[in-house]
């Protein structure tokens, strides 16, 4: 989704404002921006497509001049990408520029009312509005005028804003979308993320919802919309910088891929004290857990995924009833939701549009609600009860793997919590589990020393028109995001599928040399996932099957066979997911495909 960056100082803001937007490019875009104000009057270049292209446009900012200025990587909502539609957004006489990342609900009103005015809009846009009010309201004082205006706008909105008057100041406000502002010396920053500002700054400060701040070379002021002065505390930000850049590997997924081990022993080493796991993030007492007669899961995309492998751990481990939700659809289907329902809410960002109003609405109706969150202070860590964070660091790639393996690491780290709380675990294996757990960076860095015979495999493999992913309990939940990981990437159809249910209708599908990938994890149910094996065979299909090594039997139907260590039932998806990251990542790579920001998708939904 966009990206804001926003630079005042000494030094020549365009090329500054290029490396932060680079850095935001992740988020997904598919047009950019910058505004610089050069003393004289306001400068813009903006282009659709790769920031390649305005780089080249500008020599890499090198033919603007100006210390302070803008710039976004737009992501299309309002009108289709295009030069004209990407921002900044100017107001009529140029004297003010705005960047924006949300929606603005009542732009359709607006622009009604100010076209009847005489005043003419250049783009399809909803937040060149914003700038035509702020011209249209302005007297002399900006802040002012912005507050104003802010008054007439819904929706939700981080902006930053300059002004051809002013070559000291930038303005900055958040609503519901995220935004910071970076502190240096005698230079400060916006952006909507971290990752834009890490090599320059870590100290920063957070705008919370209905917060302005007047940005100069050398003093920050925060005030609230009563113009009422707000102390904030400096924070200073823990990622390592070389944890946003891609440090010899040639994509972002395949350094994800690679820091897996270090994301999960981070996510759970903390938790862990004297074999006993300490969650002091849930504030429930053991009663108040006791009480819930149901655990509603709420996600979207591949953190919902991680919620269809929780409701079978959850439901085994604690013996509670578990819905697993769709954010989007959950907001409307009119839930069955109380105080007696503990959700839980699943989110890499903490900014998905529709998991925060999912969470909204599970909170309306007295639910509690406890977060897994990789991204500190975002609107979903801080508006939960309970936040549980990842400690992933930066995920970059559009196509989600640390993150995913992190939040199944915090599922079993509840599981195990609750469980012994709840009394549905005894001792015996509560001990076997935490154990268990403590191995798993271990055997998923095993699993990642064997990389090239996924490699291998791919390379025989990425011709595909259609691949199958099928397997049964644990193993199903699993699949939906071995089959996302390889469509997202590599544009290649793929499907998940209980493998019970293929008979009911996508074994019609299969046809000589369809490539079905089984999940034959699960022990319980290894003959009956052989079964499936042999009838999609039968067929004419070419099966790669994931079993644990200490299972041969698989060998005698696949065609070919990954093996991953044995592990217990539950925490089978941590290492079964590996080879199934790396097979769409080799594939993607094999198709030439643009891996870290495929087509059409963007890294953080910030729209419904
Ligand atoms: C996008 C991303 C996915 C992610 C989903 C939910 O579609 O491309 O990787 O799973 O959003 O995002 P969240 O930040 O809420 O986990």
């Amino acid at each position: 989704m966009c990206g804001i960056v926003g630079y005042i100082g000494y030094e020549q803001a365009a090329p500054l404002l290029l490396n932060g937007l680079e850095k935001l490019e992740y988020r997904g875009y598919d047009s950019a921006g910058i505004c610089l104000n050069n003393g004289e009057k306001l400068i813009v270049e903006k282009a659709k497509g790769k920031l390649e292209v305005l780089k080249k446009l500008t020599e890499n900012g090198t033919t603007l001049s100006g210390t302070v200025g803008i710039g976004h990587t737009r992501w299309a909502t309002h009108g289709e990408p295009s030069d004209i539609n990407a921002h900044p957004h100017l107001s009529e006489s140029r004297r003010f520029a705005v960047v924006h990342n949300g929606i603005i609900e009542n732009y359709i009103q607006i622009k009604e009312e100010l076209s009847k005015r005489g005043i003419q809009f250049l783009s399809k846009t909803d937040t060149e509005v914003i700038a035509q009010l702020i011209e249209y309201d302005y007297q002399g004082n900006l802040v002012d005028t912005v507050i104003k205006v802010l008054s007439r706008l819904e929706g939700s909105y981080a902006l930053g804003i300059i002004s051809k008057d002013n070559p000291d100041e930038i303005i900055a406000v958040r609503k519901e979308s995220p935004l910071i502002i970076g502190l240096g010396e005698n230079e400060n920053y916006i952006a909507s993320d971290v990752t834009a500002i890490l090599t320059k700054t870590r100290k920063i400060y957070r705008l919370e919802n209905n917060e302005i701040a007047v940005i100069k070379r050398d003093s920050i002021d925060i005030m609230d919309m009563d113009k009422k002065a707000i102390h904030k505390d400096v924070e200073t930000v823990s990622w390592d910088i070389s944890a946003a850049e891609k440090g010899g590997y040639k994509h972002f997924m395949f350094k994800e891929i690679m820091e897996q081990p270090k994301a999960i022993h981070d996510t759970i080493t903390p938790r862990i004290k004297d074999g006993r796991v300490v969650l002091n993030e849930i504030q429930l007492t053991d009663e108040q857990l006791k009480a819930f007669n149901k655990i509603n899961i709420l996600a979207c995309g591949s953190a919902y995924h991680v919620g269809v492998v929780a409701k079978y751990v959850f439901e085994k481990v604690l013996r509670k009833p578990v819905e697993v939700d769709l954010a989007s659809e959950f907001r409307y289907r009119d839930p069955i939701v109380d105080e007696k329902t503990l959700t839980i809410v699943i989110s890499q960002s903490g900014e998905t549009a529709d998991t925060k109003e999912a969470m909204k609405e599970a909170q309306r109706r007295g639910s509690h609600v406890i977060s897994i969150v990789n991204v500190v202070g975002s609107a979903i860590a801080t508006e939960s009860d309970d936040v549980i964070y990842t400690w992933a660091g930066p995920e970059i790639a559009v196509a989600t793997t640390k993150a995913y393996s992190t939040q199944l690491a915090v599922i079993y780290l509840m599981a195990i919590y609750m469980g012994d709380k709840l009394g549905t675990i005894n001792s015996e294996a509560y001990s076997q589990y935490v154990d268990e757990l403590q191995q798993l960076p271990e055997k998923i860095t095993a699993i990642l020393n064997n990389k090239e015979s996924i490699q291998n495999l791919a390379s025989k493999n990425f011709n595909n028109r259609d691949v199958f992913f099928i397997g049964r309990n644990i193993d199903y939940a699993l699949s939906l995001e071995g089959s996302l990981k390889l469509k997202e990437i590599s544009y290649i159809h793929s499907e998940a599928y209980a493998a019970g249910e293929l008979k009911h209708g996508t074994i019609s599908l299969i046809e000589q040399g369809t490539l079905v990938i089984a999940l034959a994890t699960h022990e319980a149910l290894l003959g009956k996932i052989i079964s499936n094996i042999q009838e999609v065979q039968a067929r004419g299909a070419n099966v790669i099957g994931v079993a644990c090594d200490n299972r041969s039997e698989i060998s005698e139907v696949a065609q070919n066979v990954i093996f991953i260590p044995p592990t217990c039932d539950m925490f089978l998806p941590s290492l079964a997911v590996i080879p199934l990251q790396l097979f769409a990542y080799y594939v993607a790579s094999l198709k030439g495909c643009d891996i870290d920001k495929p087509r059409n998708l963007a890294k953080s939904v910030t729209v419904e």
